[in-house]
């Protein structure tokens, strides 16, 4: 860090605002383009807050490139339009292997025929295809003086004050030898992270959230109020150059970024340029495998020939240059329609509606149906059954519904409505107050709980029945062959052999894996069992905490609230779960099946209170009985019940009797609550 200038008392207000204006420039480039800051934030708005003062004393001497105008000000009735010096382009697209190795080859081509053509394979610059906004940024003598949108490419809008309010785009130039116009073009974007924070807010404010962040930007940036683009976070990445007045030659596209970068602006793609069709592609995977885990997002990646003088002798056909193309990612959103809306039961006889829609290729997979997650969720949305949506499958994750689009809903476009019975076995469709899903009152006798329990059951994170898949479990619960998962340990070869499609030696294999995930662990048991809230870290510290499967079954709300991690919705749900016979019955049974694992051994020796007897007497302030007991023997103490010479310690509460009188009595040391956390602590 270093220190801010100081004001120097010969000064005149305007040099002081000049001084002030480099140096918060000079500190937000630090920031946005280095990433490297210079000084805090507090320090930096004293600056900024110095800068305002001075202008309000004297609006005379503001100027162009102050950075007061970044956060906003002007409200205007509409866009004025700029005609670009330049068109901006567009860009001619590649999808396939086939299509870049083409686009290699004929530049090649091109370029032997003018004589031209380099030794060996021919030079790109590569850089990532943002998916933001073109824009047009013209400075003279170094000011940002104007800002435009692409528009149709040979007019835009004039949003200048809202670009002035995007701290990653320089107000005044670094360096010196400036030339007298330079137009910088890149893409406005918003980050994920913003684009997050943007509509948690507008739906906090009951507002209507964007759908994407290339929207959201584009919303920002089209504000006829600037100080409401102001408070929006947008970014900015530069990818090129349109009109130059003055010096500004380089040689090649990795040249001009590094320039770019040494003048403030942020520049994300690779400097180190690639070689021929194989580095192009290579560069390609390279990129998707990162997309996800970039901060904003992007539709493909751009190839440029790298040198100028080559990009200058392939020139343009119609409105996109023959030096440059996007190798566009297949497309993470499509629109299709929703051809129906029904509902899934889940294992624990959640109702969630889902979409069934007329098959559309998203992100390089065919998608018919996406979960609309819940009632409320699908009012949101304002999703309709033949409506038109926007489908997103990013990376991994699964298809989502993002919107619909309202302009285009049909007259025959109508409403779903939640079912109030199950469809999968009648029973009652109950909502309770504050969830927000629907569930079937069904349990057991519900084919589609049923199922999608001995799923869960079977899964390779749980109990782990290798090669038992879901539609084998479907078919043989459709059959009658299982429904608790006890069943699947008596199962036959004989029966198995009945199957559909199930010849003798798979038979085989489905018997030896079942047989093999006999012996498991206890806690891959407990979360094998499905109780509703109990997720694989939660059933690992209650086997930790309790070391065996009698102890959990036995444990009370209390004691299971003394497990970390553990509050009391999931505490009621696990207690709720082991005392209901039917669960303890399918617990005896797979025991009686062969279910082996290891119990939780703790060495208590080696622990603090080893060996220790305290007696519990009187209400303690904050901990139940049972929780100071529980905490007790974990550390390796006995609890007794009552008050003699072997005791150790009385820990006492409020309104203790006799048993506090014997302690006094016999010299034994009495604890309150602070003394047992105290004692704790102190002998971990
Ligand atoms: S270069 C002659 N580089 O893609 C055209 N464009 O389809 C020069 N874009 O309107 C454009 N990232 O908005 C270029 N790294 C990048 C880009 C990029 C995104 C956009 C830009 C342009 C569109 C062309």
């Amino acid at each position: 860090m270093i220190t801010p200038d100081l004001f120097s008392d010969d000064a005149t207000p305007a040099q002081r605002m000049a001084d002030l204006c480099a140096q918060i420039e000079r500190h937000n480039q630090a920031y946005y383009t280095q990433d490297a800051p210079l000084i805090s934030d507090a320090q930096y708005d004293a600056l900024f807050r110095e800068l305002l003062a001075l202008e309000a004393q004297h609006p005379q001497l503001m100027r162009a490139d102050s950075p007061t105008l970044r956060v906003g000000g002007a409200v205007l009735d509409g866009f004025e339009k700029i005609t670009h010096a330049l068109p901006m382009l567009s860009l001619g697209n590649a999808f396939e292997e086939s299509d870049v190795r083409a686009f290699d080859a004929s530049n090649a081509d091109l370029l032997l025929k003018k004589n031209l053509k380099p030794q060996g394979a021919l030079e790109y610059a590569v850089e990532v295809k943002f998916d933001g906004l073109a824009i047009g940024l013209r400075y003279e003598k170094g000011v940002l003086v104007s800002a435009a949108t692409r528009g149709d490419g040979f007019v835009g809008e004039n949003v200048t004050a809202n670009v002035r309010t995007i701290r990653a785009i320089p107000l005044r130039l670094m360096g010196e030898n400036l030339p007298e116009v330079l137009e910088v073009r890149g893409e406005v974007l918003m980050q994920r992270a913003d684009f997050k924070r943007l509509n948690d807010a507008q739906l906090a404010r009951a507002e209507k959230p964007f759908a994407n962040p290339r929207n959201a930007a584009a919303g920002s940036l089209r504000q006829l109020d600037s100080r409401v683009t102001a408070q929006r976070v947008l970014s900015f990445f530069a990818y090129g150059v349109g009109e130059v007045v003055g010096d500004f030659s380089q040689n090649t596209f990795t040249q001009i970024a590094a320039q770019l970068k040494a003048l403030g602006f942020p520049i994300f793609s690779p400097i180190q340029p690639v070689l021929g069709a194989d580095g192009l592609l290579a560069f390609y995977t390279q990129i998707q495998n990162q997309r996800d885990a970039l901060p904003f997002d992007i539709d493909g990646v751009v190839y440029k020939i790298n040198d100028v003088a080559l990009q200058q002798a392939l020139g343009f056909v119609t409105r996109s240059p023959r030096w440059a193309i996007a190798h566009k990612f297949p497309a993470q959103e499509m629109s299709t329609t929703v051809l129906a809306i029904d509902v899934q039961v889940g294992r624990t006889g959640a109702i969630t509606p889902v979409a069934r829609l007329a098959p559309v290729e998203v992100g390089g997979v065919i998608v018919s149906n996406a979960t609309l997650h819940n009632e409320d969720e699908m009012r949101r949305k304002d999703i309709w059954i033949g409506d038109t949506v926007v489908v997103r499958r990013a990376g991994d994750v699964i298809p989502e519904v993002v919107m619909s689009i309202i302009a285009s809903r049909p007259p025959t476009a109508r409403r779903f409505e939640m079912p109030t019975r199950c469809p999968e076995c009648g029973s009652e469709i109950v909502r309770e107050a504050g969830e927000s899903a629907a569930r079937c009152t069904g349990g057991m006798i519900c084919p589609a709980q049923v199922k999608q329990s001995l799923i869960h059951f079977a899964q390779r994170r749980a109990i782990n029945i290798d090669g038992l898949g879901d539609k084998l479990i479907e078919q043989m619960v459709d059959v009658g062959l299982i429904r608790t998962p006890d069943d699947l340990y008596r199962l036959t070869m004989n029966q198995l052999e009945q199957l559909e499609r199930m010849a003798a030696k798979s038979a085989r294999n489905v018997l030896d894996a079942i047989n093999a995930s006999k012996k498991t662990t206890l806690p891959k048991f407990i979360y094998a069992l499905g109780i509703r809230h109990v997720g694989e870290s939660t059933a690992k510290s209650l086997a930790q905490h309790f070391c065996n499967l009698d102890a959990i079954m036995q444990a009370s709300i209390e004691e299971l609230c003394a497990v970390e991690d553990v509050g009391p919705i999931v505490a009621a749900s696990a207690h709720a779960f082991f005392i209901d016979p039917r669960h303890r019955k399918v617990i005896a049974a797979l025991i009686e099946c062969g279910l082996v694992w290891e119990n939780i051994q703790i060495d208590r020796t080696a622990q603090a209170l080893n060996g220790k007897v305290f007696v519990i007497t009187g209400t303690l302030p904050t901990l139940s009985r049972e929780q100071a007991k529980h905490m007790l023997e974990n550390a390796g103490a006995k609890v007794s019940g009552s008050v003699s010479s072997k005791t150790d310690y009385l820990l006492a509460g409020e309104a203790a009797g006799s048993k506090l009188d014997k302690a006094q009595s016999l010299g034994i040391a009495i604890l309150d609550e602070a003394d047992l956390y105290q004692l704790l602590q102190t002998a971990q």
